[in-house]
């Protein structure tokens, strides 16, 4: 739904161009009335759209897929997933050989159209994997990566968001102590950290460039940092990216 929402609000896609599929689809109502079809069979997506969008829990995959097989056809459909953790070789199981399939590994910001969106392909030409990249681009950015770097791009992509999230919170508790409310604080940490992104992101630059800006020698910013550094601030942050990703291939 958050795609859907995203895509309509972009302009990129007419919502009458588009049909959702769920079970309930009472809860599709918001959507209906902007001029999305809905329906409760998964085949009527797959007769109406070439471009079939799979984002089911992953335990439901095989379920929604085995009943599908037939209906998917070579020379028509592309089947993008954003199912965690499930491969395009357990997909591929599930439709005719030669249906392109496109990974994707999004993260919650989408429903703002500032997801982070890591993809990867198998059969697929260069200009269908264009107009993919296109569509998840007005979702936010999109990166074309292999398959195998699939769980590292959901431990930096995805679980990264909680990741930025306790950091922010961080800073409220440690702004709230220094003397500011909880909105203040909230409001200073969020813009301060979403500030810092945009630097690096519209100016190229490496986080460190940024941070000799910002460190005046002898000054109160290199004290805090070098105090985080000693207490293991990206010691830390690695350990615990590095432990996401060991449980994902536990998993
Ligand atoms: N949320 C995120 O930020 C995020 C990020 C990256 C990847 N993902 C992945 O995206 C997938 C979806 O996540 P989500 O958070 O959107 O889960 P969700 O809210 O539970 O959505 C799953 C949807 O699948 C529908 N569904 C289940 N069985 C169906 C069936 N047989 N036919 C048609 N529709 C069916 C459900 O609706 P009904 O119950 O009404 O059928 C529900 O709307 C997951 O695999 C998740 O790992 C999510």
């Amino acid at each position: 739904m958050a795609i859907a929402e995203g895509l309509i609000q972009s302009g990129y896609i007419n919502p009458g161009h588009i049909l959702i599929t769920r079970r309930s689809v009472d809860q599709l109502h918001s959507l209906e009335r902007k001029g999305v079809m809905v329906s409760s069979n998964n085949e009527d997506a797959l007769n109406y759209a070439s471009l079939i969008l799979l984002a089911v829990k992953p335990f439901q995959v095989n379920e929604v897929l085995s009943k599908l097989k037939g209906s998917f056809k070579r020379g028509k459909h592309i089947l993008v997933s954003v199912v965690t953790g499930v491969s395009i070789q357990h997909l591929s199981a599930h439709v005719p050989e030669q249906v392109p399939i496109v990974r994707a590994m999004p993260n919650t910001a989408i429903a703002i159209r500032e997801s982070m969106t890591c993809l990867a392909a198998k059969d697929i030409d260069h200009e269908q994997f264009q107009e993919i990249l296109e569509m998840f681009n007005q979702l936010g950015s999109s990166v074309k990566i292999d398959e195998k770097l699939m769980d590292a791009a959901t431990v930096l992509g995805a679980c990264g968001t909680a990741f930025a999230m306790r950091y922010i919170r961080a800073n409220i508790q440690g702004g709230i102590e220094i003397g500011f409310d909880a909105a203040t604080a909230s409001l200073i940490a969020a813009q301060t950290v979403k500030g810092a992104a945009e630097l690096l992101l519209k100016k190229q630059t490496h986080p460190e460039q940024e941070i000799d800006k910002v460190t005046t020698p002898k000054g109160c910013t290199i004290a805090g940092l070098n105090e985080m550094e000693h207490r293991g601030f990206s010691s830390s942050l690695i350990k615990g990216l590095v432990a996401s990703y060991q449980k994902i291939g536990q998993d």
